[in-house]
């Protein structure tokens, strides 16, 4: 088998890297997606200083999980009011990042409701512009950075959308740990936990080939040692860079492989549960590895390679490192009767992640 990687992000990584903004940037005009605290904490200030009058407009109002709600006048203000500018940049967690993304997609009317039912019909589609992203992740997490996928919510209709064009993918990556130096602890673990899932989404997964399990593999490596240190010394520059590599390396494995069943039930329990993202998508991972364990032997060798080859200790090493951060692994832990369990993970196969997913065509 030839294995194939792609992934066309110019990759920035290191502390203080920021700083490269205003060369990578030069002579363009910029439109900052950045989070609330950002001003508070001295980052726009910041932006402002390493591009000066070439950052043209901010938008630093984007709440977790960007919804339509707020994101249709968003859209449409940035639109009407810096419509010209050359790039945008994201410089957040993937909530700020994702939100970037569906700003950059123009349409001829400039409405956001003529994307939302181009994402409606589930179809590619040409957009009318789009712009150049630049994203700085400041959450060690999503991997948004290194990838075309953004994830819009409906959380009014229960709903949610995918966002993925050619054009979504980031032009440059700026991976600057310093940046994640002031996440709060229970941002820092669920960011990790989504980061542990994405690596381990893209072993148990149809697209995987060794080089997304050469990334992978590292990631949980890193992050099974480094997430509970971090969790107890935030302030570590150290720990803060290992976790920034190991969502990093996730985020390229997954970037090629996408994710799978974890994330299919993830977007359940988000929707119906209100379980934060990061959470919703690793309290299953040992539940998951169990299913997904005995389907294929070279998905076997590379859990094995980080597990061991005993599934029951493989289980149970995940369950202690998520029950020491404080995640619970039940579903009825969350409210959810064993009943409901079941039917929901019926359903998540059926969606397009749980389709990537080893296990997915025996169940
Ligand atoms: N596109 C993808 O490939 C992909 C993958 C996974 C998740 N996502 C999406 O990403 C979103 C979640 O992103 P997230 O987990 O990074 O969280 P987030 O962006 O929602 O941020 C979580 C919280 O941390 C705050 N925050 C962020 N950076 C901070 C910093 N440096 N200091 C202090 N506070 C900070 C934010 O304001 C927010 O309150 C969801 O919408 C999810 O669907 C996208």
């Amino acid at each position: 088998m030839t294995a194939r990687f792609h992934n066309p992000v110019d990759t920035r990584f290191g502390w203080g890297c920021l700083q490269d903004l205003a060369s990578i940037t030069a002579q363009q005009t910029v439109t900052l997606v950045t989070f609330p605290e950002a001003r508070a904490l001295g980052l726009v200030e910041r932006i402002q200083a390493l591009l000066g009058e070439r950052l043209v407009y901010v938008v630093e109002d984007v709440q977790p999980n960007p919804d339509v709600a707020q994101l249709r006048g968003t859209y449409e203000r940035f639109w009407q009011q810096a419509g010209s500018c050359d790039v945008v940049l994201a410089v957040g967690g993937g909530s700020a990042i994702d939100t970037a993304k569906a700003l950059i997609v123009g349409t001829e009317s400039g409405q956001f409701d003529e994307l939302l039912a181009l994402l409606a019909t589930g179809q590619p589609f040409v957009p009318a512009h789009c712009k150049t992203l630049i994203a700085a992740p400041t959450t060690a997490g999503t991997g948004s950075e290194v990838t075309p996928w953004a994830t819009i919510w409906d959380s009014a209709s229960h709903k949610k959308y995918s966002l993925h064009l050619d054009c979504t993918w980031p032009k440059v990556a700026i991976v600057d740990p310093q940046l994640m130096l002031t996440v709060p602890a229970g941002v820092t673990v669920s960011t990790g936990l989504d980061a542990l899932s994405h690596a381990l989404e893209s072993i148990w997964n149809i697209n995987a080939n060794p080089v997304s399990d050469t990334f992978a593999v590292s990631a949980i490596e890193d992050i099974l040692e480094c997430l509970p240190q971090l969790r107890r010394d935030l302030g570590n520059p150290e720990l803060r860079s290992r976790m920034a590599l190991a969502a990093l390396k996730a985020g390229l494995a997954f970037s090629n492989t996408k994710t799978a069943l974890a994330h299919s039930i993830s977007y359940e329990m988000t929707l119906h549960h209100g379980l934060p993202h990061g959470i919703a998508c690793s309290f299953t991972l040992p539940l998951v590895l169990g299913l997904a364990w005995g389907h294929d032997a070279a998905r076997d060798r590379t859990l094995q390679r980080v597990f061991g080859d005993d599934l029951d200790k493989a289980q149970a090493q995940l369950r202690t490192f998520l029950h020491s951060l404080d995640v619970k692994t039940e579903f009825t832990d969350y409210g959810v009767t064993p009943t409901e369990a079941a039917a929901m993970i019926r359903f998540a196969l059926q969606g397009a992640r749980g389709k990537n997913f080893i296990g997915s065509r025996a169940a």
